[in-house]
């Protein structure tokens, strides 16, 4: 708690959290009492319970600020990034914490972001680590690239229907990426990036109820991107379609 919250009387907040040990066929619900104040988050309350309850309560976190998006979990059935989230707006009762939907848990509240990184590949924005660069493995890498204003975090990807249902479906940060990539190539060839969303699994899947566009901590509207990608291809399409009955006459 905060010098601030130290003065405060300290309420008492009950945490269900759901763990799953990597292999595990099923996930358990363990249960823990944590003292807290006004101003503590999800993150705060969890680590206090790694740190003096439970040394095996795994999570992942880094900066603590918003940036890294590596806390992504789910409270009370919400997406969340547990550093910024305020137990204060999760309600008053018990809080379900759970890892992101729609991703391979590893252990507890960590999942594999793997899945996440390699769906930004085809959209010619791909996460570049900088160890990849040092160690000079195959090809020579492009410069450090990363998607402006999306943090890699999941957290769309957990709240989207259609991503939960069809394993074909990019994704709303994938295909956010590539209408990044049409809009300002970069040296990057946005007619292969918009061939690829052009697909009945690509942009045209996606039924447009922005649940990624709530919870994207980051401001990026993955939906908007979604409906801007239909919008550039139908554009192109029927500009094609005018050409060719141009000709004809
Ligand atoms: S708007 Fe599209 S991409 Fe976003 S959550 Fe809904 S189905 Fe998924
Ligand atoms: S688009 Fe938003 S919610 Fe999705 S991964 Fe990027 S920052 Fe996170
Ligand atoms: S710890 Fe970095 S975004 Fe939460």
């Amino acid at each position: 708690m905060t010098e601030t919250e130290q003065q405060a009387p300290a309420q008492v907040r009950r945490f269900r959290i759901t763990r799953r040990r990597h292999g595990a066929a099923r996930p358990r619900v363990d249960e823990f009492n944590v003292a807290v104040g006004p101003e503590t988050t999800l993150l705060d309350a969890l680590r206090e319970i790694r740190s003096h309850q439970d040394r095996s309560l795994t999570l992942r976190y880094s900066c603590c600020h918003a940036s890294c998006g590596t806390c992504g979990m789910r409270a009370n059935g919400r997406e969340v990034l547990a550093c910024v989230t305020p137990l204060a707006s999760l309600g008053r009762g018990p809080i379900a914490v759970e890892p992101l939907a729609n991703a391979r848990v590893e252990h507890d509240l960590v999942v594999d972001m793997r899945d996440l990184y390699e769906s930004l590949e085809p959209t010619g924005r791909p996460l570049i680590r900088q160890d990849e660069q040092l160690a000079g493995r195959g090809a020579p890498a492009p410069a450090f690239a990363r998607y402006e204003d999306c943090i890699e975090c999941g957290l769309c990807v957990s709240a989207c229907p259609i991503t939960g249902s069809d394993p074909l479906y990019p994704g709303p940060a994938a295909l956010a990426a590539a209408w990044r990539t049409v809009a300002e190539p970069r040296g990057a060839d946005p007619l292969r990036v918009l061939a690829w969303a052009d697909d009945e699994q690509g942009c045209w899947r996606c039924h447009a109820s922005f649940e990624c566009t709530e919870v994207c901590p980051s401001g990026v509207d993955p939906a908007g991107a979604v409906l801007a990608l239909r919008r550039e291809l139908t554009r192109r399409k029927l500009g094609q379609l005018t050409r060719r009955g141009r000709h004809r006459r």
